[in-house]
């Protein structure tokens, strides 16, 4: 379980996460959405500490790390959070000069010294499950948008996070690629992995979030389970944002 308690983070002068709570239960799906600019992408990147909030709690698992202003966090307790998450970001960042096993497998070899054979049994094994078995050894710059993202999903399958963190996983994509990285979020998401992704996309958080959280000018405005919060929004900035947004969006079949 991941806990949120009271996030604050300022940019300067600039308050971009103000005083957010939030709970993500193991295996569930959490979906950030809001307009542009509303801090979603500095939320997640608190979470894994790519940004140290500025003041507030972050649980996750038995590690819960204490943020106040001044007080930077020791390495240890940076590292002990960091590894138990994986991050997807809109741009796939995969290691160009690696192939596509090679970049699932480098973490399994850096980070947690597996031998190479262990490490790239276990690569084949995530490639196989984001479907993409038949590419271990393309280059990335060969593969499509859709697979690249799939790969990354892999990589950051890799250690065994405790939650996986996904950045827009897919605003790079055109819709028919969109659609094959929602399958996969999908089938991990009825897996069990647990989840928080920021999407502008609504068609990907409708069909594979539990929970939804709109976030504008760094503060929830609304919060709960996502068929509610987008079938019924309670609050009308949140109606006028997922009609606004929905309309422009079709679906991605089943469960929309
Ligand atoms: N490193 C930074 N330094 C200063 N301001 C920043 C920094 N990162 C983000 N911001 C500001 O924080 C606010 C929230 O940005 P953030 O990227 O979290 O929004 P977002 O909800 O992810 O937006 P989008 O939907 O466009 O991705 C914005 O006003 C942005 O300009
Ligand atoms: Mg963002």
């Amino acid at each position: 379980m991941i806990e949120l308690s009271h996030i604050f983070k300022n940019f300067g002068d600039l308050q971009v996460i103000d005083d957010v709570s939030l709970k993500v239960s193991e295996g569930s799906v959490t979906a950030l959405v809001g307009p542009s600019g509303g801090g979603k992408s500095t939320l997640l990147r608190c979470i894994n500490l790519l940004e140290i909030p500025t003041s507030g709690t972050i649980r996750l698992g038995d590690a819960a790390t204490e943020f106040s202003p001044g007080k930077k966090p020791g390495w240890d307790a940076i590292q002990k959070i960091r590894r138990q998450t994986g991050m997807v970001f809109q741009n796939f960042q995969l290691f160009p000069h690696r192939t596509a096993l090679e970049n699932v497998m480098e973490g399994l070899v850096t980070v947690l010294k597996w031998p190479r054979d262990k490490a790239e049994s276990r690569a084949r094994e995530l490639l196989t499950k984001v479907g993409m078995a038949h590419k271990v050894d393309a280059w990335p710059a060969t593969l499509s948008g859709g697979q690249q993202q799939r790969v990354a999903i892999a990589r950051a399958l890799a250690l065994s996070p405790r939650v996986l963190l996904c950045d827009e996983p897919t605003s790079a994509l055109d819709p028919e690629l969109a659609t094959e990285v929602v399958e996969v979020l999908s089938k991990l998401a009825s897996e069990g992995t647990t989840m928080v992704i920021a999407t502008h996309d609504l068609r990907l958080a409708s069909r594979v979030a539990d929970h939804a959280v709109f976030l504008e000018a760094g503060k929830v405005v609304e919060q709960g389970p996502a068929d509610r919060v987008f079938g019924a929004p309670q609050h009308d900035r949140t109606r006028r944002f997922v009609s606004s947004i929905g309309a422009a969006q079709g679906g991605y079949g089943e469960g929309i």
